[in-house]
């Protein structure tokens, strides 16, 4: 099963999702925690390269290519072999943050967007994404706060880039209602836990 963590920046999907795993791995499941863009050597240098707050002047669709070379990248080293495995790979942000990030915030629109992945992903898609749904507003208040975490060149976008994030994944989120499970990530740290967990266990379950 691949399942994809999505939302909008300082939503705290990445420290749930830890919490998580670790729940999963007490039940005795195998599951491989990975992320986007990144998750094996040669994508983790793309990432350098896409986030690095010196590289002002980098075009957008420069931008969304890497992102999807990064991606394909990731898909044919890690993502595809563990899941033609049988494991469960959770991956912290995929294909949808192109379409929010690249197509509806920057403004590429999303169709492109889906068209150039096409190239990258071979039209494959996840089979569960959990959307951490936030204000931008509270998100960038938690960044501002928590000092141990880094800020990228796409955290320092104005606050209407960072609506227009969180507009195209609700919107893409409704577009797909099989595929997406939306969790209220302004809820208490704890309680996030217990949806994304539901979330995945429900998931689980129907796979069965
Ligand atoms: P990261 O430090 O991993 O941030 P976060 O904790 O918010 O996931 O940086 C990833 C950044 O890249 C984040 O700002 C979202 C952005 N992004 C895109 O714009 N397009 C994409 O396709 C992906 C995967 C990420």
């Amino acid at each position: 099963m691949f399942v994809t963590i999505e939302g909008p920046e300082g939503s705290g999907k990445s420290s749930v999702t830890k919490e998580v795993v670790k729940l999963l791995e007490q039940e005795g499941m195998e599951v491989i925690l990975t992320r986007e863009p990144g998750g094996t050597p040669i994508s983790e240098q793309i990432r350098n390269v896409i986030l690095d707050k010196e590289n002002t002047s980098m075009d957008p669709v420069t931008e969304a290519l890497l992102y999807a070379a990064a991606r394909r990248q990731h898909l044919v080293e890690k993502v595809w072999p563990l899941s033609k495995a049988g494991k469960i790979i959770i991956s912290d942000r995929f294909l949808d943050s192109s379409l929010a990030y690249q197509g509806g915030a920057r403004g590429l629109g999303i169709d492109y967007v889906l068209a150039m992945n096409q190239y990258a992903t071979d039209g494959y898609y996840p089979d569960l994404t959990l959307l951490f749904d936030i204000d931008p507003r509270l998100g960038l208040q938690r960044i501002a706060a928590n000092k141990g975490r880094e800020v990228n060149r796409l955290d320092l976008e104005k606050i209407e880039f960072h609506d227009s994030v969180r507009q195209t994944f609700l919107s893409l989120a409704k577009r797909s209602p099989d595929r997406f499970v939306i969790l209220d990530a302004s809820k208490a740290f704890e309680e996030v836990i217990k949806d994304a967990y539901n979330a995945i266990k429900n998931k689980l379950n129907k796979c069965k």
